[in-house]
This record gives C-alpha cells, structure tokens and sequence, in this order.
C-alpha cells in the first residue's frame, strides 16, 4: 500500500504528534510521517518524533526578517522530504497567503473547540467565560484566515460544572488525540474531499457522526 507522505508542524509539547506517530505505526495506516518540523528551537515534541526515528528540522522564526521568508524555508525543507500532506498540531506561527494556496486541500491543523465557535487563542477561557455546556475540537483544512476551514471531523466534550481551564483544557486534549489520527486517516485514504467549501464524501454513519466523549447518553 503506497502511504501518504505528510509532515507535522510543531511548535511546543507535541502531544498531537506523538498522537499521530502512534497511528501511523499502524500497518494499514494510509499515512505515513516523514517529517518533523519545529519552527521553536528544542521544542519539546521532537524527542517524540526522535525516539521513533523520524526525521526532523526546525526552520526557527526568529532568524527570518519576514513571515515570506519563512515560509520560503519552511518550503524548502518540504519539498525536500517531498512531503504530500501537512498537519499542524500546535503550531504557533500564522502562514502567508501564498503558503496558504500552494497547500490548499493539503494541509489540516486542529483548534481546540468546536469551530466556527471559538476561533483564536486562550480558546478554554473563553468557552468558561461565555457559559458554554459544550466544548470539543476540531480538525479542519488550513485556510487564510487563521482557524476557518472545511472541517474534517470534531469531537464534542461537555463542560463540567465547577471546570478550570487546565481540566477542560485536559479533557479536550484527550479527545484531540483520538480525532487527529481518526481525520488523517479520512485525508489520506481519500475517503474524503473538499467540494466547493465543504468537506464530502465520508458514507458510513460512523465516520459522518461528530465523535462524543463521553457519548452523550452516558449517565443521564
Ligand atoms: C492543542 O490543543 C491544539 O489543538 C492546539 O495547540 C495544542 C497543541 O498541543 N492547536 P500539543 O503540542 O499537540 O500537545
């Protein structure tokens, strides 16, 4: 089976990569990860992809003079690997419009709520301060606008009388590491596709549904 060749952009804990490392262990995973790239010097989640021997590079921000010319190295370290497929798991720096295009359908990042709800950052504050009793995550195609995008696949997560960020936070991030491998997988096996703005093409039920954690009936 010939796999996807994507990489993942990092920028801190790479809890998603390592997510992600995980499922692509899998022999009939349709992606495989060639490429780490960290755009922070020593970020913690390289020892992730480090300890599964898969490749790394950090284009650090701070030595370019423009976003531009970032993403020109940024690119360069891509086509090298000749990577197919990008996935942002907590990267932290915002691609230019042309970065944007040249990866249009191509490129997935996941954003911690329930898109189009709570785009941004400091996004668990915010669903606690707007009195949200449902929260989750959400893995969608990149587009120019930071956080929009023809979504994947979310997760939804109730929030719990008496949540802090941190636990929030927590609970969401759990359901994080189920949804990324479970929307590369989608991506990369071509069960779904990008029509007009909207993702199409998943036929089973189970793939179609929103994942619950807990399932919603639970307990009540
Ligand atoms: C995740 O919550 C992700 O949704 C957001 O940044 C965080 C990254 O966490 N974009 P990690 O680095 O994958 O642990």
């Amino acid at each position: 089976m010939t796999k996807t060749r994507a990489a993942v952009l990092i920028s801190g804990r790479g809890s998603n990569l390592r997510a992600l490392i995980e499922a692509c262990k899998a022999q009939d995973f349709p992606a495989e990860i060639v490429l780490v790239v960290s755009n922070v010097l020593g970020a913690e989640g390289l020892a992730h992809a480090d300890s599964a021997a898969i490749p790394t590079r950090t284009v650090d921000h701070k030595g370019f003079a423009s976003r531009e010319a970032f993403d020109a190295a940024l690119s360069e370290v891509l086509d090298e690997a000749r990577v197919e497929l990008l996935c942002n798991a907590g990267f932290m720096r915002l691609h230019t419009e042309g970065f944007v295009r040249h990866w249009w359908n191509r490129h997935l990042n996941i954003h911690p709520s329930l898109l189009p709800a709570f785009p941004g950052l400091h996004t668990h504050a915010r669903v606690l301060e707007g009195g949200a009793k449902i929260s989750g995550c959400t893995v969608h195609f990149v587009r120019p606008q930071m956080d929009t995008g023809p979504i994947v696949a979310q997760a939804a997560i109730p929030v719990l009388p008496g949540d802090t960020e941190d636990s929030l936070a927590a609970r969401v991030l759990a359901a994080e590491h189920r949804l990324y491998p479970h929307a590369l997988r989608l991506v990369a096996s071509g069960a779904v596709r990008v029509e007009g703005e909207s993702v199409v093409g998943l036929s089973r039920v189970r793939d179609q549904a929103a994942l619950f954690s807990p399932p919603l009936n639970e307990g009540l």
